[in-house]
């Protein structure tokens, strides 16, 4: 079972898809070296973790133009028509899965970083993993990993980035929480050139992470994190609570103050934040 689905990858990597354009000025050292593309598949995640399954090395990405079965957090669905920027990435790092888990604040830097600087747009950081811009969320991160009780096989980092479709394209519900590039810049831009100034920052802050730990990922973090010091709305696996937002630790837990003044670390949940 396990040696026809490698087969079959093997056979899209020969296959190779011309991916000139999107390695075109490529300056990242061993992210994209190997990309694979693909005009629809389901999820690039699935298919990053045939790929890592199969042997692919650290830094190959899988992008599709479309995903019809794009997955988010908690099992939710992911709205992924063409025009966005949806890949996948296979990390091979040598941390512990508790270290790996942080990896989702690496790739919201990257993100952030990358919106802002490219794009001069005033991004917002949300614990955990979301880029918002005006309070709508522009970009979404999932992080799925491989491990053997201490050890990660792999991670497969999966970003998607809302970029060249407008407001009307998505769906109803999703219009007053979710907005897109050309909805906030006016115009479409370059996916060649957005994929490859994300995945150099991506590079680059996975590199600090590794060399340095969290603290430095953290601190840049923070800078784009305007929630902090707000009032927030939190739903961890059991319960809904509310609070003011009052800082991210060392283990990328959240600390929220609730109403009746004690303290509370969320490890695993979701944010909402209150209307000022
Ligand atoms: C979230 O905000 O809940 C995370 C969304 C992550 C979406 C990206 S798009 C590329 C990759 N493939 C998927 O199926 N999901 C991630």
């Amino acid at each position: 079972m396990f040696r026809t689905k490698c087969r079959s990858v093997r056979s899209v990597l020969s296959r190779k898809v011309n991916v000139n354009k999107l390695q075109e000025g490529l300056r990242a050292r061993s992210f994209g070296r190997s990309i694979f593309f693909s005009h629809e598949v389901g999820s690039t995640n699935d298919w990053a973790e045939e790929l890592a399954q199969c042997g692919a090395e650290q830094g190959t990405v899988a992008v599709a133009e479309a995903q019809t079965a794009g997955r988010g957090r908690l099992d939710r669905e992911w709205f992924s028509p063409k025009g966005g920027l949806w890949f996948s990435i296979v990390l091979r790092p040598k941390l512990l899965p508790a270290q790996a888990v942080r990896l989702v604040f690496v790739a919201s830097l990257a993100v952030a970083e990358t919106l802002h600087e490219e794009f001069g747009l005033k991004v917002e950081t949300k614990w955990p993993n979301d880029v918002l811009l005006n309070g709508k969320k522009m970009c979404g991160i999932l992080l799925e990993m491989s491990t053997t009780e201490e050890k990660v096989n792999f991670v497969v980092m999966g970003v998607g980035v809302n970029a060249n479709f407008t407001e009307n394209v998505f769906p109803e519900e999703l219009r007053n929480v979710a907005s897109s590039l050309e909805n906030e810049l006016g115009h479409q831009v370059r996916l060649e050139d957005l994929f490859g100034r994300l995945l150099e920052r991506l590079e680059n802050a996975y590199e600090l992470y590794l060399e340095r730990g969290f603290t430095p990922i953290l601190e840049r973090w923070k800078e784009y994190a305007g929630f902090l010091g707000r009032k927030v709305e939190v739903a961890d696996q059991n319960q809904k609570m509310s609070g003011l937002a009052l800082d991210v630790d060392r283990d990328g837990a959240l600390a929220v103050k609730l109403e009746n003044g004690t303290i509370r670390r969320v490890l695993v949940g979701d944010v909402s934040l209150q209307m000022r």
